[in-house]
């Protein structure tokens, strides 16, 4: 059966700054999908990973599919109307455009779906991080699709020995999307070279070059290209098929031990080590630390199970300690160095005021004098 999985997902505002979305919004957001999904949808999920909530859902409609991205945009638009009446921090943050078009895409809110041929089992995992940025997934990816130290299945089951292939997109391109695609593991150094510099290239999708199934789709959303400013962190979402072909669930998850050092945290300014919590935690420390949040799914002719919290068990605590010790000690750097981004990161926000008012102050010696 050819079944769509789609998710949408979008900072519509919270409770007490960015930490977290209110209850009510969240009936709202997953009453208005039960009561207009009928003929569209075959099942659903709604959650929230720090005051960004998501729509998970099946159907059969296609990607990009005018009604089911209309449906995700209705919702959004009521639970921030829900928003506004609450006087929530940030109330409808990432619906940037007053009108639907279409599809989601280029509105605000972040898309990643695919669709694909269910397999007899259907395991599947669904990611959602908040005060970060879609390259925050280039390291876990290449590591567990195309790092046999990580992923032991590129050694071990035949079904992934060719590899797989990397479509990686310039975020940068703001007119229209670039992409290319490099196979792994003969590009593995292009590859990498590309994947070093999370702000610019973005990994967007994987296939097995065995059956040409794709595995990963993740939103590519840069906020500050449809908005000119900054409006937020892009705050990415994921889908990765697992099992059979593709790498096993441990071995997704395995790369997110690390807590590798990410752009997001305060005002989506800082770079800080990405934590994986719990499903529907907020943030707190520093607007953060990045968090990244995994439920693992089974979906059979379109059905869902119940989620089951991949980063709940207890061996993630211990990581979650080391993190936090990891996001303490960078802060104690403040503003200085790699503590803050890069000027091309942060030239969307109010620091440009600050340093053109600078520039009028700024003296040339003259050349005797030096
Ligand atoms: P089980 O024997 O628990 O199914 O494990 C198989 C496997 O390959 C785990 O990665
Ligand atoms: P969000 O993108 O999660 O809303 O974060 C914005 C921010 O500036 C936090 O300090
Ligand atoms: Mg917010
Ligand atoms: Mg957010
Ligand atoms: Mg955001």
């Amino acid at each position: 059966m050819k079944m769509t999985l789609t998710a949408i997902k979008a900072d519509i505002g919270s409770i007490g700054g960015h930490i977290q979305p209110s209850q009510r919004v969240l009936e709202t957001v997953t009453g208005h999908v039960r009561q207009h999904q009928k003929g569209l949808l075959i099942d659903w999920h709604v959650s929230y990973t720090g005051d960004d909530i998501a729509i998970l859902c099946t159907h059969t409609g296609g990607v990009g599919h005018e009604g089911v991205h209309k449906l995700a945009w209705d919702a959004f638009k009521a639970g921030t109307d829900v928003a506004k009446d609450q006087g929530l921090y940030g109330a409808g943050q990432d619906l940037l455009k007053d009108a639907f078009a279409g599809n989601v895409r280029g509105l605000g809110p972040a898309v990643a779906e695919m669709e694909f041929d269910e397999r007899t089992a259907e395991p599947f995992l669904f990611f959602a991080a908040d005060k970060t940025d879609p390259g925050a997934y280039n390291l876990p990816l290449y590591q567990a699709f195309a790092d046999p130290m990580t992923c032991s299945g590129l050694l071990l089951s035949p079904g992934m020995f060719q590899g797989f292939s990397f479509t990686i997109m310039d975020v940068s391109h703001v007119e229209a999307d670039r992409v290319i695609t490099l196979n792994a593991p003969e590009d593995l150094y292009d590859i990498a070279a590309l994947l070093r510099d999370p702000e610019r290239f973005v990994v967007e999708s994987i296939h097995s070059r065995q059956t040409g199934e794709q595995a990963v789709a993740v939103s590519t959303t840069r906020l500050h290209n449809i908005a000119g400013k900054y409006t937020g962190k892009d705050d990415p979402i994921m889908l990765v098929r697992v099992q059979g072909s593709f790498p096993a669930t441990g071995e997704v998850l395995a790369p997110f031990h690390l807590g590798a050092y990410v752009a997001g945290f305060m005002r989506g300014s800082h770079a800080g080590p990405l934590m994986p919590v719990r499903q529907n935690t907020g943030t707190s420390f520093f607007d953060g630390p990045p968090i990244v949040s995994c439920a693992a799914f089974c979906v059979h002719h379109g059905r869902l199970t119940s989620p089951v919290d991949a980063f709940a068990h207890p061996y993630w605590d211990r990581i979650r300690d080391r993190i936090s010790d990891k996001a303490t000690e960078i802060r104690r750097q403040g503003f200085f160095g790699n503590a803050m981004l890069p000027f091309s990161e942060l030239e969307y926000g109010g620091i440009v005021k600050k340093l053109a008012d600078l520039e009028e102050r700024f003296t040339v010696r003259p050349p005797e004098t030096q």
